[in-house]
């Protein structure tokens, strides 16, 4: 045979390139994954300094040696080493990559002539990449390589960054005063107005339910202007993946498809993952993609604990809190009498001072109802039998882990697209309680008390009939089976 009927029967070859940032690694990861499976050709483009946090932390070099195609490559991000990657600050990373990433991402595909230089695998036939990384786009429309966009949102967070430019037309932005501080925005009347703005969104959608890039004081904050520059490219792209499933949001689905029509939605991804190794290896194990180490005392602590009687908190891979907010939440954890299994990452604290002088009462509360840990292994935790409710920032990941896990959910959205989507489990999926914008120990303990105790059923009901229809998106003639089945012949057909 020679080399180009050999090359002929050769997969398509995938260049994968997530933001490098936690929840984003964490879900094109599992794509990956899914991809690999069906034997496609992977490279993952991680970021320098999150292929060390990979190494030290995770599985995820070990897992994928079982697949001879995937490989990992990496670029700098721009950012010094100690340069915070976390709370407000993380808008830098992408807008580092923007200034810095196109050079260095040149160099890449031309040094390694379209990342064929190892191995038998073709020159990238397909990038499949996060959907604000723009910055790489000159360099594929000059080599003539397609690309999808993945985007590591839900529809409604998606279509309403989508739908940006009419929210600023209608003036139902900026959200914040000039020199307004959070505590003083979050209390304003205007903030509860309706949105008009938005199709699909009429009628529940409140101004402070707009994803929290809105929450600026000026309309041309560069933040601000580049998530709407980089949504609306979307349509450049030839498709679109969404870690998300029809029967969640099928309605703002429809929406996106007027404009972008070769749409995938093939979430949860974390769940598809898992029946899929089931069904082709007769394993369910869990990759791990985590920055920080899983401690998995919790889950021996757990295993302690009666049947729905923790709830779990935990607010993502970015958030920081201030010392007083730490307060209240603990306060409030506390005083509800119910368990709790804490996630508190080491630099989740403004001033990293969280040791410092815990009043007496709190220590002993938690000593005799709760846990900590660092970082948790997330999924097998919403799994347990002991816990009956997610405390959480409303991260997409954590949204739908817990969606899938049948996990009703207490939120106190951060920041980004967090904000949306509390608003969609309360008002739309109902699936749990939203208090953003407030950060008070009476009302967090009286909210922990309704979720746990109180309308625990009724919740527990929806929560089982949404996980239900889930696990039917990603089973054999589910949306999400099928569009990925879809997804795969697509970038077969890609090659040419
Ligand atoms: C942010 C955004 O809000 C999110 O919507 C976007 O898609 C990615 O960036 P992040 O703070 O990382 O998200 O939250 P989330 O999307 O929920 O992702 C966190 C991930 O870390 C989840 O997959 C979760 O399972 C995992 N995790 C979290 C752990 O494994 N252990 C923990 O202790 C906490």
């Amino acid at each position: 045979m020679d080399h180009q009927e050999t090359s002929a029967e050769l997969p398509p070859h995938i260049l994968i390139f997530p933001l490098p940032m936690q929840g984003h690694v964490n879900s094109m990861l599992k794509l990956a994954e899914l991809l690999c499976l069906h034997e496609l050709h992977i490279t993952m483009l991680l970021s320098e300094f999150t292929h060390r946090r990979l190494v030290l932390h995770a599985n995820a070099q070990s897992r994928f040696a079982r697949y001879p195609g995937f490989r990992f490559v990496t670029m700098p991000d721009g950012l010094p080493e100690d340069h915070p990657r976390a709370g407000e600050r993380t808008i830098e990373i992408m807008l580092s990559l923007r200034k810095t990433g196109e050079p260095e991402f040149r160099r890449l595909m031309e040094s390694t002539d379209r990342l064929s230089d190892v191995g038998d695998r073709r020159p990238v036939t397909c990038v499949i990449m996060d959907g604000v990384l723009s910055f790489s786009l000159p360099v594929l429309k000059e080599m003539g390589i397609p690309y999808i966009y993945f985007r590591t949102v839900g529809a409604c967070s998606f279509w309403a960054n989508f739908c940006i430019q009419e929210i600023i037309d209608a003036g139902e932005v900026p959200l914040r005063g000039k020199d307004e501080d959070k505590y003083t925005y979050w209390k304003k009347k205007e903030m509860d107005l309706m949105v008009t703005s938005v199709p699909g969104m009429e009628g529940f959608l409140r101004r402070r339910d707009l994803p929290g890039f809105c929450r600026v004081s000026d309309v041309n904050d560069t933040g601000f202007q580049a998530i709407k520059t980089e949504t609306r490219r979307s349509t450049q792209a030839r498709a679109l993946i969404l870690n998300t499933f029809e029967d969640l949001e099928g309605p703002i689905l429809d929406q996106i498809r007027k404009h972008i029509p070769n749409l995938y939605s093939v979430g949860p991804l974390h769940t598809h993952l898992k029946a899929r190794l089931a069904a082709k290896t007769s394993e369910s194990s869990r990759a791990s993609g985590s920055f920080w180490e899983e401690d998995k005392s919790c889950l021996t602590w757990l295993d302690s604990q009666p049947a729905k009687s923790v709830i779990y908190v935990s607010f993502g891979s970015v958030t920081i809190l201030t010392r007083n907010e730490l307060l209240e939440f603990w306060y409030g954890l506390v005083n509800s009498g119910q368990r709790f299994l804490w996630v508190m990452r080491p630099d989740s604290i403004v001033g990293n001072d969280k040791e410092s002088q815990i009043p007496v009462e709190l220590d002993e509360g938690t000593k005799a109802r709760g846990y900590m840990v660092g970082w948790a292994p997330q999924e097998d935790v919403l799994a347990h039998p002991a816990v009956c409710a997610f405390f959480t920032h409303s991260g997409w990941n954590s949204t739908l882990e817990s969606v899938a896990g049948g996990m009703p959910m207490l939120c106190w959205p951060y920041f980004a697209d967090q904000t949306i989507n509390s608003r969609f489990v309360s008002d739309v999926w109902k699936l749990g309680l939203d208090i953003k914008d407030t950060c008070d120990r009476v009302i967090i303990e009286k909210m922990v008390r309704d979720i746990m105790v109180e309308r625990r059923d009724k919740f527990w009901q929806r929560a089982n009939r949404m996980a239900n229809l889930g696990k039917k998106a990603i089973s054999e003639g589910g949306s999400s089976y099928c569009n990925l089945d879809r997804l795969i012949e697509f970038l077969r057909g890609m090659i040419v």
